[in-house]
């Protein structure tokens, strides 16, 4: 007999079981947030030429699958710095992130540690290092920016190393911020302010606005005092002076994990661990930073040849799907971050839109793996380049 399936009478979870990928939850949350909120997440630097490079880049990839390799049981598992996790995947880190949803930094912690991820905390978070710590226990990475103010730089990173951070990620390509185009014509400003274009999308976008006006106002929790200035202000405190002594530094006071975001040459690749450093994110900022840069995918077999297979690399810009993460392990990457596939769960669903995106990601690597004729993570790193067709 045919049964009508039950009406799902919460709206955030009927619109979230009509997500079936990525793309899904970007539109929905299209639909829901402001547009300047929107556009701060899904827009790059100056032209969008890296933005757009980073997704096709990882998309020209075709595949060349094994035929009756018993996949019954897929292994997803992977090793990301030393840790198993059930995924080759952590969430990168996203500053303002309250903005998007009040779950905000606290949720997306929590839906990484259900899924056994890491999950990277921003230095330009809404959420005290302490607050994420407290209440949700992921593996968790604190991503630093050398700032101007050097105290408050290893501040930070020592309270990062008290509160059990294991994993220092220091960003290295926002010396200045980019210019996103689309926030200096959206005139974004944190906390979002009332304006008349604020008053507007009111009107269109009730729901963003009841919840965030029923919540703690949004600032940069890890700072005092830094409020009502423009996301193009905040570069201002970033140091454009940072040198590879700085790294040094860094080496010799924190006591974890350390991996630098943002190298994009092999040459720089290997002075990050000669420098001391664990690992490496290939990251090109999701296209925020430099436009015009080389997609970082294209960067990863010759950064693995040159750091040797000890390092881990990681990859990170225009991951939307399990697929581009089996191309980029694939090419010898050992793990993919995402920042904009979990913060369009976020803007859909909250934290429940989180887990979407993470159950959609996981999904597809396991379908990928399991279609490609490979059991396990390992097996997909030794077949490598055997199992695609270059561009
Ligand atoms: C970022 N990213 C980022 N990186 C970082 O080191 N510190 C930060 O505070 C932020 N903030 C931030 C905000 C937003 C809204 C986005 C989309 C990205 C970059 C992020 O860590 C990661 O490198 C990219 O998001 C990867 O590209 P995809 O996955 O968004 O295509």
């Amino acid at each position: 007999m045919i049964q009508m399936k039950p009406v799902e009478l919460d709206g955030t979870r009927r619109r979230l079981s009509a997500c079936h990928d990525i793309g899904d939850l970007r539109a929905t949350a299209r639909r829901l947030i402001p547009r300047p909120v929107f556009d701060y997440v899904d827009g790059g630097a100056d032209e969008e030429l890296s933005m757009a490079a980073n997704g096709r880049a990882l998309r020209r990839w075709r595949f060349r699958p094994r035929a009756l390799a018993n996949v019954t049981a897929v292994d997803t598992t992977a090793r990301v710095l030393d840790r198993v996790q059930p995924l080759p995947l952590v969430l990168a880190p996203t500053g303002y992130t309250r903005m998007m949803h009040p779950a905000g930094e606290i949720g997306a912690a929590r839906s990484a540690q259900r899924h056994g991820l890491a999950y990277t905390l921003s230095t330009m978070a809404t959420t005290t290092i302490e607050a994420v710590a407290h209440a949700a226990q992921p593996d968790l990475w604190f991503q630093l920016y050398i700032l101007k103010d050097r105290g408050l730089t290893k501040e930070l990173v020592d309270r990062a190393a008290t509160a059990g951070y294991r994993v220092l990620v220091v960003t290295v390509d926002t010396t200045v911020t980019g210019h996103r185009t689309r926030d200096a014509r959206n005139g974004l400003v944190i906390p979002p302010e009332l304006t008349v274009r604020t008053l507007a999308s009111i009107a269109t976008r009730p729901g963003y606005w009841t919840r965030m006006l029923r919540h703690d106002a949004i600032d940069f929790a890890n700072f005092a005092g830094h409020v009502g200035i423009t996301i193009q202000d905040t570069g201002t405190k970033f140091s454009p002076t940072i040198s590879w002594d700085d790294i040094a530094e860094l080496r010799a006071r924190w006591p974890g994990k350390l991996v630098i975001k943002g190298p994009l040459t092999p040459a720089d690749a290997l002075r990050a661990v000669t420098a001391g450093a664990d690992g490496v994110q290939l990251s090109n900022h999701g296209g925020r930073q430099l436009d015009r840069v080389v997609p970082p995918v294209e960067l990863i077999a010759s950064v693995r040849d040159a750091v040797g297979p000890e390092v881990s690399v990681l990859l990170d810009s225009g991951v939307r799907h399990g697929a581009d993460i089996a191309v980029a392990l694939a090419l010898g990457a050992d793990a993919c971050a995402i920042g904009r596939a979990y913060l369009y769960g976020l803007m859909a669903g909250g934290e429940e839109g989180v887990d979407k995106a993470l159950d959609i990601l996981g999904a597809q690597f396991a379908r990928t793996l399991q279609l490609l004729g490979v059991r396990s993570v390992s097996e997909l790193r030794a077949g490598g380049r055997e199992l695609l067709v270059p561009p």
